[in-house]
């Protein structure tokens, strides 16, 4: 697929990312490394699952406790990256984020395994835990707790949507001579410009 200034970044995506899908050896297609910032200008970086995206924007789940999510309520844009090894492609995605609407993270936290929610639930994600026997013992409790009925979505945690300021595509040719296509959001329209490699 030729990528030019009529393409939509989000076909784009939808292709890079079947194709992603498409290869055994990919173990995460949807695994991004986040950027976020801290009040003091540090700059922290995660991969987390891209739950669902779309031409409005690229959605991951978390905990709105943990340090990423202390540092999107002080400074709410961040960058992502996907690399896809086999393909030698990669997607770079930077712009403003929001949460998403507490009825879509409680649907999409319905969907998930009980296994995951349980470990979710007792998660003070990026606080300080004693030992791997205190995570278990919390889990097991919280097992014990819920026994026998839904396990509720803690407020604290809910989706996050990056809502796209520029996207690259970025694809390995030989030689280092590689082909660099960005779009970046004008009004409601996206310009186009290869970039050198
Ligand atoms: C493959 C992979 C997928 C992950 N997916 C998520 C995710 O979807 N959400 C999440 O909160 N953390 C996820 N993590 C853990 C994060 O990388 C990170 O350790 C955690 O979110 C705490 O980050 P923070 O302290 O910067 O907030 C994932 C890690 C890996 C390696």
């Amino acid at each position: 697929m030729e990528i030019t200034a009529h393409s939509k970044p989000i076909d784009v995506f939808n292709r890079w990312m079947d194709e992603a899908r498409a290869q055994s050896d990919i173990r995460e297609p949807v695994a991004m490394a986040l950027a976020t910032q801290s009040p003091d200008g540090g700059l922290h970086n995660r991969v987390v699952l891209c739950k669902s995206w779309s031409d409005q924007g690229f959605t991951f789940f978390t905990n709105y406790l943990s340090a990423k999510g202390r540092e999107l309520a002080h400074h709410p844009f961040a960058g992502a990256v996907f690399y896809w090894d086999p393909l030698l492609r990669q997607v770079r995605i930077s712009g403003r984020v929001e949460k998403v609407p507490e009825k879509d993270s409680q649907e999409y936290w319905r969907l998930r395994p009980r296994d995951s929610q349980l470990s979710q639930y007792i998660s003070r994600q990026s606080e300080e835990v004693s030992s791997r026997e205190e995570l278990e013992r919390l889990k097991a409790e919280a097992e014990r707790e819920f026994e026998g009925r839904e396990v509720p979505c803690p407020k604290h945690w809910g989706g996050y949507i990056l809502l796209p300021q520029s996207i690259e595509f970025w694809v390995g040719q030989p030689g280092r001579l590689h082909d660099r296509f960005v779009f970046e959001k004008s009004e409601k329209a996206w310009t186009f410009r290869r970039l050198y490699p």
